[in-house]
């Protein structure tokens, strides 16, 4: 087979990891692989260039992606979206592995429609892709959100001051709680539930009552901008409240061990999945097991927060 393969949308890292796989897994079963950059743009460029082993290697512990990417504009108009499937057909490409988030998976439906074939590959710090537990990067977009919590903690402590901490998620809070929870944060908010200032002071007030001298709350970024809660805190609290909004950090950095085998497990899954006749599925991980799964089931389901772990949260920052 000639298999084509892209990065699309936010990046994430793990994503060269996955990369990595799916090049080598290819080529060690027989197929050529061209990579094609820039994610869908590239593909309405036709930026593509072939990929041998060592195009892959020292990639594994990088983070980002090799081969670009992009939030194309163009590739949601549907004569754009005709050009780019003519386009992998003229080319010869027997199939695409499509690594990315779920805005990349409605793109690859959209290719899917016109007779690509095509399996995807989760791939985002946001892991807000229905039917698989984790998606590439982030794990390490946790870690990196738990380590900058911790620094901001010995500063807190050092001034009893309140810290806002501001992670990504502009649709999803799944980050946020995870960072929220390992960080031992006060409260987090996130944008699958409703914004209870009330309750977020008198948590804060509850512990200044058991001689907390500092606090962190983590609000994602959908849920609301982390100034916004810091006004609201310092209107119930009348203390001065710092605020550190992560942004981008979250998104760089070197893959965490968890990203690396992840993507490398579905990497190559995403590869022998192309080989066996698949297509419109993406690779996916439930408990420690691989699965397939219809790329329309997953675009046409959201992601729910898990409420156990969400309370737990709760329970344990009293
Ligand atoms: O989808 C991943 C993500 O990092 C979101 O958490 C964030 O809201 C968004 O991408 C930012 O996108 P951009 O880099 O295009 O500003």
């Amino acid at each position: 087979m000639k298999i084509g393969v892209l990065t699309s949308g936010g990046d994430a890292p793990g994503m060269n990891a996955a990369l990595r796989a799916v090049v080598r897994r290819a080529l060690s079963t027989g197929q050529q692989v061209y990579g094609i950059r820039r994610g869908y743009e590239g593909l309405l460029n036709g930026e593509t260039y072939p990929m041998d082993m060592s195009s892959v290697a020292d990639i594994i512990h990088r983070g980002g992606t090799i081969l670009h990417t992009a939030r194309s504009e163009r590739f949601q108009e549907p004569e754009h979206q005709d050009l780019a499937a003519a386009w992998v057909k003229q080319t010869g490409l027997d199939g695409l592995v499509i690594i990315g988030g779920e805005g990349t998976f409605k793109g690859m439906v959209e290719l899917c429609n016109r007779g690509v074939r095509a399996v995807g590959v989760p791939a985002t710090i946001d892991n807000d892709i229905a039917h698989t537990d984790y998606s590439i990067g982030f794990d390490t977009a946790v870690n990196t959100g738990v380590e900058a919590v911790n620094r901001l903690r010995d500063t807190a402590t050092s001034h009893e001051r309140i810290f806002v901490v501001e992670t990504m998620g502009r649709h999803s809070g799944q980050l946020a709680l995870a960072v929220g929870l390992a960080g031992g944060a006060e409260s987090i908010l996130i944008p699958e539930l409703p914004i209870d200032m009330d309750e977020v002071c008198s948590r804060l007030k509850r512990g200044i009552a058991r001689g907390k001298v500092h606090s962190i709350i983590v609000v994602a970024e959908g849920a609301a901008k982390g100034f916004k809660v810091a006004e609201g805190i310092e209107a119930c609290m009348g203390s001065e409240t710092r605020v550190t909004v992560l942004g981008h950090v979250q998104r760089g950095g070197t893959p965490s061990a968890f990203d690396r085998l992840l993507a490398s497990r579905l990497g190559a899954k995403a590869v022998d999945a192309l080989c066996s006749g698949h297509s419109n599925v993406m690779a996916a991980v439930s408990g420690t097991e691989l699965k397939l799964i219809p790329i329309e089931k997953v675009i046409n389901e959201k992601k729910s927060i898990d409420m156990e772990v969400y309370t737990l949260a709760e329970d344990l920052a009293r």
